[in-house]
């Protein structure tokens, strides 16, 4: 495909950003003047309530060329298999994982693509919901989100997200963020595209406390990018997609409504490259807990507990001693999604391949499969770079409950058991 506008892209995370289009676009000192410049209209566009404490309040002011308020009534149309759940009656206390998903060969844009893998509550109770979505062109209508705050992970294939409020380009190896109510299309640059979708229905995203660690580390504000301003001024039939508690509503525009010449405020998309994420690790003995890897999280009220956690295990030196280096056998009272962007995860020998999915739910018991737990436990341990890999994890206190769709796919694993199932007797006493 051929190369497409690069435009700038502003640092920082949670900012207040101004940007503009043209100059002179952005009022001077009034969020609504009595008329905006240029002619535009102003709009607010609030993601948080607007009585919110401060270090929670995310509003940006858009100066666009007609109203968001001018279209016709919205109707619903098929949801195809992207689902809100919660899907009590599929709930299950096994072990899930999921070959990846094949490309289509059909037409199928993202938005067609979406397939719900597993959700946790729903738009109106809080929660969130994991996707895989395929592709093999790009959308031509426009999606917005009213039910969440939407996490992308390409898995495969470079996106350009044409948003509301200006353009990201995204490869594998980047997460965009796109805030509730923020209209975005999506594009493909190569031929087919993959990965997964975080449906954050809680508290927006924000980077975790850093602790002890102290002022640096983990994920740091200054490799987040937003995009600056820019604007379709477009004078055709343009479908506008919303998704709302659960369901898509449709309605059409004589224009298109990614029209905004200029924006200033806090609620904005991102992108983030996974390769800034400065890795902390033992360099002692013992495992930590995968926490440690935390790139953005969700919090609730209750501290230490998440909506989401989006954590991942990126390429890293290994060099504990006298330690089982993979990650060890577990049973957490949290909810865990993965998903392997690429590479091999190191406690899984086969079977858990880029583009897959695993679930291990409340309490259930996982860790390294067989041939990990032999490899691990006689390997030399001297300091060993960890290439090649990048996993990640949506973690979640709420009981993730596979779909429909995803319980009935080909693409589910019918022995994933069998990766626990030839331990020998362990007592040598
Ligand atoms: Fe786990």
């Amino acid at each position: 495909m051929a190369d497409v506008e690069a435009l700038p892209m502003m640092s920082g995370f949670g900012n207040e950003f101004a940007t503009q289009a043209r100059p002179g676009a952005l009022p001077d000192g009034r969020n609504s003047p009595q008329r905006a410049p240029l002619g535009l209209y102003a709009e607010q566009l609030s993601g948080s309530p607007f009585t919110a404490p401060r270090a929670e309040l995310r509003r940006s002011w858009l100066y666009r060329i007609r109203p968001s308020a001018g279209h016709a009534a919205w109707a619903p149309i098929a949801s195809g298999t992207w689902f809100a759940g919660p899907f009590e009656t599929n709930a299950t206390p096994n072990r899930l994982r999921w070959d990846p998903q094949p490309i289509p060969t059909a037409p199928t844009d993202f938005l067609a693509g979406i397939t719900t893998i597993a959700a946790a509550g729903g738009p109106e109770a809080g929660g969130v919901a994991a996707h895989i979505y395929v592709a093999n062109r790009s959308m031509t209508s426009i999606l917005s989100n009213s039910d969440a705050e939407m996490l992308l992970v390409p898995q495969l294939g470079r996106l350009r997200l044409v948003t509301e409020l200006g353009i990201i380009h995204l490869h594998p190896r980047e997460i965009a963020v796109i805030p509730r109510g923020v209209r975005l299309r999506v594009e493909l640059l190569d031929d087919a595209a993959r990965g997964y979708i975080a449906e954050n229905f809680g508290a927006v995203l924000r980077l975790p406390e850093l602790g002890p660690l102290g002022s640096n580390g983990l994920a740091n504000p200054r490799d987040f990018k937003t995009p600056v301003a820019a604007f379709e001024d477009l004078d055709a039939p343009t479908t506008l997609i919303q998704r709302y508690c659960g369901k898509l509503w449709q309605t059409t525009l004589d224009h298109s409504p990614l029209d905004v010449v200029a924006w200033h405020g806090n609620y904005a998309p991102y992108s983030y490259d996974l390769a800034h994420f400065n890795v902390m690790g033992s360099v002692s003995f013992d495992h930590p807990d995968p926490s440690i890897y935390t790139v953005l999280t969700s919090p609730t009220p209750v501290a230490g507990t998440a909506n989401l956690d989006f954590v991942i295990f990126p390429p890293r030196w290994m060099v504990a001693e006298n330690t089982f280096r993979p990650p060890w056998f577990h049973r957490n009272v949290m909810n865990e999604l993965m998903g392997l962007i690429e590479g091999q995860y190191d406690a899984k020998a086969e079977g858990f391949v880029p583009g897959g999915v695993s679930l291990h739910t409340r309490f259930s018991a996982h860790g390294p499969d067989v041939a990990s737990f032999e490899a691990a436990s006689v390997a030399d341990l001297k300091p060993h770079k960890q290439e090649h890999t990048l996993a990640f994890m949506f973690e979640t206190s709420r009981i993730l409950h596979p779909s429909s769709a995803a319980l009935a796919s080909p693409t589910l694993q019918a022995d994933y058991d069998a990766a626990w199932g030839g331990f020998r007797k362990g007592f040598e006493g």
